[in-house]
């Protein structure tokens, strides 16, 4: 398998098919659970923000969102163990893209606290965010490379509308460039912000910026395995990597998953 620059193995190719089969056969054989982890989080974060700005029905901005997995755990209340099942199992396989999706809008269709949280998702990758909005999992989606580009006027007025915004998995591939970009777009108002990210990911240079844009971060208790090495070669080369930004990995990353911790921003 080929590794990126982070030393991680490359997954470039799953996240860029017109539907989420790829992503979550390939996934499951890593047991890639960090959406499942982070829900109660989320969904904790989204609580309080409805009751702290008297928001009723917060827009959620989700980065790095691929087939629009963080809102169909919290708006439909599926778990992941059901999206593997979903997209994963011999039975999908068998199935047309239109039969996956006409059976995800029957998911839409009977959701539970969907009405209560609405979904942006920003993405790379124009066909998990197109499988996303036809399934109804998302709200609205910003197709965009934040790294390089500013967004343009549309994009700027979708992003502007955002409460809070969260990732799971995503930065490492996006850093504070994506992240001010999106501040800025806010016009003076700031979401909040939760960010699942993998220890060998410093998270200081984005807690940097945010500080110069009015925010306080902080570090939540715990660690939460995101997944598990999908090689020898990418556990070495992680462990290299953690080694340099002055990470141990002893009883955690040596023992075979990649961990991640979550930052909470606020406006201070
Ligand atoms: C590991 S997946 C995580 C997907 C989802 N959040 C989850 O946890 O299951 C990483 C996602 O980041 C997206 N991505 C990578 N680089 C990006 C960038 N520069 N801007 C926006 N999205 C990016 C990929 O297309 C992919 O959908």
């Amino acid at each position: 398998m080929r590794v990126d620059t982070t030393g991680k193995v490359s997954l470039d190719h799953i996240y860029t098919q017109p539907d989420p089969r790829a992503y979550f056969t390939t996934l499951r054989d890593l047991d890639y659970f960090i959406p499942e982890l982070a829900k109660p989080h989320f969904s904790g974060l989204i609580a309080e923000y409805r009751t702290a700005r008297e928001v009723p029905v917060p827009t959620v901005l989700d980065i790095g969102c691929s087939y629009g997995i963080n809102a169909a755990l919290l708006k439909y209340g599926v778990t992941m163990g059901d999206l593997y099942d979903r997209y994963g199992g011999h039975d999908a396989h068998r199935q047309t893209r239109g039969a996956l999706l006409a059976r995800d809008r029957e998911l839409v269709r009977s959701g539970r606290s969907a009405r209560r949280v609405r979904f942006l998702g920003l993405d790379a990758s124009d066909d998990a965010l197109a499988y996303a909005l036809e399934a109804g999992f998302l709200d609205g989606a910003v197709h965009a490379d934040l790294e390089d580009d500013d967004p343009d006027e549309r994009q700027r007025a979708q992003l502007a509308a955002t409460d809070l915004v969260i990732s799971t998995g995503c930065l490492g591939y996006v850093t504070e460039r994506t992240l001010a970009r999106v501040v800025e777009a806010q016009g003076g108002a700031r979401p909040w912000m939760a960010h699942f990210v993998l220890r060998m990911f410093p998270f200081d240079p984005i807690a940097e910026h945010l500080a110069a844009a009015g925010y306080r971060t902080v570090r939540r208790d715990g660690l939460f395995r995101q997944r598990r090495f999908a090689t020898a070669q990418e556990q070495e080369l992680v462990l290299d990597r953690l080694s340099e930004v002055g990470v141990d990995p002893t009883g955690l990353e040596t023992r075979g998953w990649l961990y991640a911790q979550l930052y909470v921003s606020r406006p201070r």
